[in-house]
C-alpha cells in the first residue's frame, strides 16, 4: 500500500445497517459512497479472485495454444486469451475504483499471494488439455460469474459480467466442438481421457470447501453470490457430467436419481502427485486441511506465469519506486 492510498474506513463512509438498509430496498451498491468497510473488503476479496483468474487462465492457455493443429485454431485460442485479458481488466479496473493501487496489485505483488484456483498452477501440454480447460474451467467460471451475475448488489460488476457470460459461452462451446471432433478417433479419445482424469476432480476442487466446513455468511447475506460452493459444485456437474457421458468420456460422478444430486465417485478430496499430473486415488481420501497446504504452496507454474505477466512492467518500470 502506497502512502496516498485511504483506508478502508477512510473509503467507506456507510454502517452496515446502512448497507442492509439498502438492499432490502432492492437498491445496488454503485460505489464506495454506498458500501460499509465490511462490504468493501469482501467485494474486494472475491474481485481479486476473479480478476486473478482471468489473468492467469492467459498465460496458462497460451501456453497450451501452441499445440494448435493448425494456424486458424490458434487464431481462436488467441481470440479466448483476448477475452479472458479483457475481463481480468474489468475486474481489476472496479478495484482501481474501490481505492486499490492497481499496478501494485498486478505487477508487484509476489506470485504465491495471487488467489487463483490451484488448477491453474498445473501446466496445460496439449491442444486436448486446452480443448478441456475450455470444457471444464471455463465452464467452472461459467457457473461462478453467472451466479455472481444474478445474484451480486454491487451494480458496476452486475452489469459487466452480461458480456463476459456471453464470451465464457463461446469458450465453453469452443472446448466442446473440439471434443466431440476428437472423440471420434479412438487415439485422440484415449489422449483426452487421460488428461480428462486429472482435470475432472482438480476442478471440483474448484469449488472450495464443502459448506459443512466454510461459513458463507457475509458472502451470501450481502450478495456477493447467491449459491453456496457445494451448490455451484452440483451445477458444474449438472452441466459437465452428461456432456462427458454423451461424448463417451468417463468421469468419476454420475447423477443419483433418488438423492437428486450428482454423487462423486472416487475419493474426494485426495492427494494430487503435481510432477506427474495424477490422482493418488489409491491411498484414499485426505483432510482439507493437506488440501489447503497444497493451494497454499501453489503448484508448478505459479511463478512461470505471474513472471511472465509481470516482465514487462519491470522491464519498463525497472527504476520505479
Ligand atoms: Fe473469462
Ligand atoms: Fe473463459
Amino acid at each position: 500500500m502506497t502512502s496516498t492510498e485511504l483506508s478502508i474506513e477512510e473509503l467507506a463512509p456507510r454502517t452496515e445497517d446502512e448497507v442492509r438498509e439498502r438492499l432490502a430496498a432492492g437498491k445496488l451498491v454503485e460505489g464506495v459512497q454506498h458500501m460499509s468497510p465490511e462490504y468493501l473488503r469482501g467485494i474486494r476479496r472475491i474481485l481479486t479472485v476473479s480478476a486473478d483468474t482471468e489473468l492467469i487462465s492467459a498465460p496458462a492457455y497460451l501456453r497450451a495454444a501452441q499445440h494448435a493443429p493448425a494456424l486458424n485454431n490458434y487464431g481462436s485460442a488467441m481470440s479466448i486469451i483476448q477475452d479472458e485479458l479483457a475481463h481480468a481488466h474489468i475486474g481489476y479496473r472496479l478495484l482501481g475504483d474501490l481505492g486499490v493501487d492497481m499496478p501494485a496489485l498486478i505487477y508487484e505483488r509476489e506470485p504465491k499471494r495471487f488467489k487463483y484456483p490451484y488448477a491453474f498452477d498445473v501446466a496445460l501440454d496439449s491442444w486436448h488439455e486446452l480443448v478441456l480447460a475450455n470444457a471444464l474451467y471455463d465452464q467452472a467460471g461459467f457457473v461462478l460469474l453467472s451466479d455472481v451475475h444474478t445474484s451480486s448488489t454491487f451494480g458496476p460488476w452486475k452489469r459487466a459480467l452480461a458480456k463476459v457470460d456471453k464470451e465464457e459461452t463461446f469458450h465453453l462451446r469452443h472446448g466442446r466442438t473440439w471434443i466431440k471432433k476428437l472423440v471420434a478417433d479412438p487415439e485422440e479419445k484415449r489422449r483426452l481421457q487421460a488428461s480428462l482424469d486429472w482435470m475432472f476432480i482438480l476442478t471440483l476442487e474448484w469449488f472450495g470447501l464443502p459448506d459443512e466446513r466454510k461459513r458463507h455468511g457475509i458472502q451470501l447475506e450481502y450478495g456477493f453470490k447467491g449459491m453456496t460452493n457445494d451448490e455451484l459444485r452440483q451445477a458444474w456437474m449438472a452441466a459437465v457430467v452428461p456432456f462427458m457421458d454423451e461424448v463417451g468420456l468417463a468421469v468419476p460422478a454420475h447423477h443419483d436419481e433418488a438423492a437428486g444430486r450428482y454423487v462423486i465417485d472416487c475419493p474426494f478430496p485426495a492427494d494430487f502427485d503435481e510432477e506427474r499430473k495424477a490422482w493418488r486415488l489409491d491411498q484414499g481420501t485426505i483432510s482439507w486441511e493437506q488440501v489447503m497446504e497444497r493451494w497454499k504452496r501453489r503448484g508448478p507454474m505459479n511463478r512461470d506465469y505471474v513472471n511472465r505477466l509481470q516482465r514487462g512492467y519491470r522491464m519498463t518500470n525497472g527504476a520505479r519506486g
